[in-house]
């Protein structure tokens, strides 16, 4: 699949089949994740971490805690920043900035390899991080950051509005536009 295919076809889908999703697609997303860019390389001493969740109870229960997860998703990972180690090795603005950019970058690459895979998945953050933590006993210094709902899709929803180019792009200037009528 092309990458503009891929970028502009990606849905976020909240409806899925119970078919579960084999083994080594999750794996396939899962390096998809590992590959994404981090600040410094930071990923290299395991500040970006990933809870993958597939047994359907705990799933049950993480969806309790979870107002924002889609009903049906049989999978679930968690894209986690190991804030100690970020800290550690590269100091408070690590800590407290970088390691969540770092997991939006591997969530957005999970999302373009689930969907090249033929599966819907979502990003979702409504959930109660302190009853993540609790469920899958992630520990003190490690911060569940996004999740994204995987599994074979049920809907297939139209394209969202999304703001045309001309009103969020500017040239040398903030405010001066790039793109001029006429
Ligand atoms: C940081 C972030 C948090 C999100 N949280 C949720 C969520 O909790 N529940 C949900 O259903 N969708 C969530 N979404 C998905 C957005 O609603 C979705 O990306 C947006 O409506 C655009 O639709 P599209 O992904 O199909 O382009 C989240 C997306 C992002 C980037």
């Amino acid at each position: 699949m092309e990458v503009w295919d891929a970028i502009r076809r990606r849905r976020s889908i909240r409806k899925y089949k119970s078919q579960p999703v084999g083994e080594e697609l999750v794996q396939k997303i899962l390096e998809a994740g590992r590959w994404a860019p981090s600040a410094s390389n930071m990923q290299m001493w395991g500040t970006r971490e990933f809870v993958v969740v597939k047994d359907a109870k705990i799933m049950e229960i993480i969806r309790k805690v979870s107002p924002g997860c889609p009903k049906t998703a049989p999978l679930a990972i968690f894209a986690c920043s190991n804030r100690k180690r970020a800290y550690e090795k590269c100091g408070k603005f690590a800590r407290d900035y970088l390691t969540t950019v770092d997991c939006a970058m591997a969530v957005e690459n999970m999302l373009l390899m689930a969907h090249s895979l033929g599966l819907g998945a979502c990003t979702v953050k409504s959930f109660s991080s302190v009853a993540v933590k609790q469920i899958l006993e992630i520990p003190e210094n490690v911060e569940p950051e996004l999740m994204v709902t995987i599994g074979y899709p049920d809907e297939k929803p139209a394209p969202p509005p999304k703001i045309a180019l001309e009103k969020i792009t500017y040239l040398d200037r903030y405010g001066d536009k790039l793109f001029k009528k006429g």
